[in-house]
């Protein structure tokens, strides 16, 4: 593939030069990189500050759950292409040319993104990258803080880049090998075409681009998604209140082809540990330049109510006094197909519904159920729903598919459904008298 930019011609086909490549901090994003770069090739020596996770690494075991991950971690350790450690040292001696940065970004009190940890990582590298080696930005930072960090690290051989990732949590690994789209911005074409160039093997498009545009694209993807699925919410108690099948009218819209059909999935509420602490990161970096973002903040909103929405529908349900009425509840996850539970719109849900002197008892496939006053955890599916006066799914396992509708309803104190990601067949239907999908008023 030749790419021309700034007003230079990039070769990439067939440049499959192996590289060296640290990667700092082994969360989500930093494990996937390290296992996903050393399987395009490259030589890659991960670091962790917490040696449990790294003591774990070194044995072939996965901290995340994470589809896939645990397999090609193994395989490429064994390869002698992936290795861990806890001391920098270990990175200085491997001679990396490129040493990526993926340590967290948290949301600090004012609701922007705190980059203590960044900006740390950055000085630290400065006193061991050799000469002409390429620090790759991947943590999500507010538009600036690559420029920050070529001030930080105070070496003039030293060369920065944005490579933003946009893998999700469930698919992390396929999102990483077949990406959308490849997004690297730096100050200097050459320095963007290098880093471009470690991802020679993947087929998806490229965006050569400069620092900033780099930092803002990732913020702008994952607000937009979220202002998407905030509409889809709102559309769907539209549809409650209206008397509309909300399936078929997301069906319908989605088959516009200016709109699409993803990320369309009505839910109570979006999660995880990127949508609300990146939409309040964005609103803050925009309100820093002086503009306004009403619609995100809008979508911000609009999830706390969706929050509240699902709340209020079980509250109905048991007769409008939740006190000391039993609720079931399968998945806390935030999604499927992960056990995080950061900011998981469940577990927002529980916390009203405790708040107002209900038990819950609640079961995931993979999560761990928080330890919280009021929130009791069960051993199976069937167990969350025995004695309950009302079970609400609020996580959109395929494992509950499983379990027999006469089976829970028998178990029940009062046979009530609340589905609130509306996944369970009509068959659920013709068992329970009051079922009640989010989407759909209580009758
Ligand atoms: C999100 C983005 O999708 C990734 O592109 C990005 O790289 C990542 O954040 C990040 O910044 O690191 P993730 O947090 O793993 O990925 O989760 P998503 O799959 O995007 O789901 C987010 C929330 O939206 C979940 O609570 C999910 O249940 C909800 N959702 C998603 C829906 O309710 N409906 C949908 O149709 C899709």
């Amino acid at each position: 593939m030749v790419l021309e930019y700034s007003g230079i011609k990039f070769d990439f086909s067939g440049k499959e030069k192996m590289a060296n490549v640290g990667i700092i901090g082994l969360g989500y994003v930093g494990l996937t990189s390290a296992v996903g770069l050393a399987k395009l090739g490259h030589r890659v020596v991960g670091y962790d500050i917490n040696q449990i996770r790294v003591d774990a690494l070194r044995e072939g075991k996965s901290p995340l759950f994470e589809n896939g991950l645990e397999a090609q971690l193994q395989e490429l350790s064994s390869a002698g292409l992936l290795s861990f450690t806890s001391d920098l040292n270990e990175l200085r001696e491997s001679g990396t040319e490129f040493i990526f940065i993926c340590v967290a970004t948290p949301q600090d009190d004012a609701g922007a993104a705190d980059l203590t940890t960044v900006f740390s990582v950055a000085q630290e590298i400065s006193s061991f990258a050799s000469p002409d080696s390429v620090i790759v930005v991947k943590s999500t930072v507010p538009v600036g803080t690559c420029q920050r960090i070529e001030g930080l690290l105070a070496r003039a051989d030293l060369l920065v880049a944005s490579n933003p990732e946009f893998l999700r949590e469930g698919s992390a690994l396929r999102d990483f090998m077949e990406p959308d789209r490849i997004v690297v911005g730096a100050s200097d074409p050459k320095t963007t075409a290098r880093v471009m160039e470690l991802y020679a093997k993947l087929q998806a498009p490229r965006v050569l681009t400069s620092l900033e545009s780099a930092e803002l694209t990732k913020y702008a993807a994952n607000a937009y998604l979220a202002m998407r699925l905030s509409f889809t919410n709102d559309i769907a108690e539209l549809s409650a209140k209206s008397g509309a099948r909300v399936d078929d009218v997301l069906l319908a819209m989605g088959m516009d082809s200016r709109i699409g059909s993803s990320f369309l999935r009505p839910g109570p509420g979006w999660g995880g540990s990127c949508f609300p602490k990146d939409t309040l990161a964005l609103v803050s970096m925009a309100t820093d330049h002086g503009v306004e973002l009403p619609l995100v903040s809008a979508a911000i909103a609009s999830n706390s109510q969706a929050f509240a929405r699902s709340a209020n529908t079980i509250k109905r349900l048991v007769g409008g006094d939740l006190n000391g009425k039993i609720i079931g509840v399968w998945g806390v996850a935030f999604k499927a197909h992960t056990d995080d539970v950061r900011d998981s719109p469940a577990i927002s849900i529980i916390r009203l519904l405790v708040e107002q002197g209900a038990t819950v008892q609640a079961f995931d496939p993979e999560a761990l159920i928080p330890d919280l006053p009021g929130l009791v955890s069960s051993e199976s599916a069937l167990a969350a729903a025995a004695g309950s006066h009302v079970l609400a799914v609020l996580t959109e396992w395929p494992e509950f598919l499983l379990v027999n509708p006469q089976d829970v309803a028998q178990a029940m104190r009062t046979p009530m459904v609340y589905d609130g990601r509306r996944m369970l067949p009509d068959a659920w239907r013709n068992v329970f008298q009051t079922f009640v999908a989010l989407g759909e008023n209580i009758n």
